[in-house]
């Protein structure tokens, strides 16, 4: 099944709504075109890294392994997509990340009071992006109900956020509170995703609950599969600076997990290095010392396979069928290999 076909309706469907209505407002359009990968930093048109479109994929094929078509749900899988970047948009001004997807961050370029505003017309655009769903034969009360999942998800991913950003500041963050914080600021989204292209093909309720937690389970994986690559990842093919996660004391689980199972000694030294008001560069080998020693990585793998398994029993359970179910499968599976 060739997925770049889908990745093509995708990104048409997006670029619809990404029309400047006048020259005032092109560095306004830019910045947003600049970010999905369409334009340069002087808003010339160029094909550079726009992201891994996954949240679209998994809502189209949900959709299509259900029998539903993907043409009426492509509208719902453009907003997913722009709902996501507006999301990371923000993201790196929060977490003050120069680098994205191998190019500078829209904040870096244009200074915060722009991003903020680039992320915040992507907000809106992501909502627009539905209202084609009626034209395409939606009945209104899923059309309805859709807006309602993409708006219940934002609010939980603005949640998600706060909880990353609340617990720079914290000393211990068990696994529990840790696992209510990437719910909310990514598998809610991968959750929806697969939740809405369920709801778009069919009317069971547990099918649509089925694949709802298909995309929760994965949205689990992803978070700790990306937590290890913001720790080992290679700035080179992640597209994103390294150590980053460490330097803003990020409670990631790779460091939850060395907390936990260091030797107490290790893990007060630990405690106390991670606790300082500014992590500095050369805090960096040390601490990746106690995270090999406490073989942290292996552990976050381990869990992240645990959630793969529960998405893939629940993706059984949808009842979907055909190529693209397939699909949804070997994308489950290859989140856990993924170095970018
Ligand atoms: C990055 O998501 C943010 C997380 C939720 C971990 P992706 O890794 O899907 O980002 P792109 O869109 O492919 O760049
Ligand atoms: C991912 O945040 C979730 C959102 C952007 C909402 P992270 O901060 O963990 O992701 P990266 O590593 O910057 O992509
Ligand atoms: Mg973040
Ligand atoms: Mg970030």
């Amino acid at each position: 099944m060739d997925l770049d076909a889908h990745v093509r309706l995708v990104e048409s469907q997006m670029r619809t709504l990404l029309v400047p209505s006048e020259p005032a407002l092109q560095p306004f359009y830019g910045m947003m075109s600049y970010h999905l990968g369409w334009l340069d930093a002087q808003f010339r048109p160029i094909q550079a890294d726009g992201g891994k479109r996954l949240r679209p994929l998994i809502c189209l094929l949900a959709c299509e392994a259900l029998g539903g078509d993907i043409q009426r749900a492509l509208p719902a899988a453009a907003g997913i997509e722009l709902l996501h970047n507006f999301s990371l948009i923000h993201d790196d001004i929060q977490d003050n990340s120069p680098m994205r997807r191998h190019r500078e961050t829209v904040w870096h370029l244009w200074g915060m009071p722009q991003a903020i505003n680039a992320g915040d017309g992507m907000l809106i655009l992501a909502h627009l992006a539905l209202q084609p769903l009626q034209e395409r034969g939606v009945p209104p009360a899923t059309v309805v109900q859709t807006l309602r999942v993409l708006d219940q998800t934002c609010f939980r991913l603005c949640q998600g956020q706060y909880l990353d950003i609340a617990f720079e500041q914290r000393e211990a963050v068990d696994v529990e509170e840790y696992l209510r914080m990437i719910g909310g600021k990514t598998a809610s989204l991968i959750a929806a995703s697969a939740e809405i292209g369920a709801m778009l093909a069919t009317d069971g309720s547990q099918a649509i609950a089925a694949s709802r937690e298909f995309g929760w389970e994965l949205g689990l994986a992803f978070q700790m599969v990306d937590d290890i690559l913001g720790i080992w990842g290679d700035p080179q093919v992640t597209g994103k600076s390294a150590a980053s996660d460490i330097l803003s004391r990020k409670k990631t689980l790779p460091i939850l997990f060395a907390l936990q199972h260091l030797p107490a000694s290790s893990a007060a030294a630990f405690g106390r290095v991670y606790a300082q008001e500014r992590l500095a560069e050369e805090d960096v080998p040390q601490i990746l010392g106690w995270l090999e020693q406490a073989g942290a990585r292996a552990d976050v793998i381990q869990r992240a396979e645990l959630h793969t398994q529960r998405a893939l029993a629940a993706l059984d359970r949808t009842g979907g069928s055909g190529p693209a179910q397939e699909q949804l499968r070997a994308l489950a599976q290859s989140f856990l290999k993924r170095s970018f």
